[in-house]
């Protein structure tokens, strides 16, 4: 398993590749697996502006289409001075596949935050379980 440094680093990277050049804001994350593979996420802008992609699902893209479906932790970083939560619609796909997901997210300033999924998304919409999709 990586460490939280390591994560950071990998959600860091990502952000510098970031494509925003609509927003300017830079969103890089680290989702790691239970396998203990990390995933990297950046937002992809797009001139259409609602085909905009977050970092966040990004990177559950990424890992899902390697074979993970259950995370253990989301590393989260920004160009903003606050640490920032991930937005509704990654919160939502992000519970899809891990409900009690922990949160660690750093703003620029230094501030960190330690959130849980379930907390940030109650009563979430549920359709069926994924485990046999
Ligand atoms: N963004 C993310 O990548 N993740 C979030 O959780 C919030 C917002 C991106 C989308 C857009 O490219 C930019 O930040 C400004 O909204």
């Amino acid at each position: 398993m990586p460490g939280e440094t390591e994560l950071f680093e990998v959600a860091r990277g990502a952000m510098e590749r970031a494509y925003a050049p609509y927003s300017r804001f830079r969103v890089g994350c680290a989702l790691e697996a239970e396998s203990g593979v990390v995933f990297a996420g950046c937002n992809v802008e797009n001139a259409s502006y609602p085909v905009t992609v977050c970092a966040e699902r990004v990177a559950i893209g990424a890992a899902v289409a390697a074979g993970e479906r259950r995370f253990t932790r989301l590393v989260l970083v920004s160009d903003a001075a606050e640490p920032i939560s991930p937005c509704g619609m990654c919160r939502q796909a992000l519970a899809e596949f891990t409900p009690e997901l922990e949160i660690v997210t750093r703003g620029t300033a230094g501030g960190e935050k330690r959130l849980v999924l379930a907390d940030l998304l109650p009563e979430r919409f549920t359709l069926r379980t994924n485990e046999k999709a």
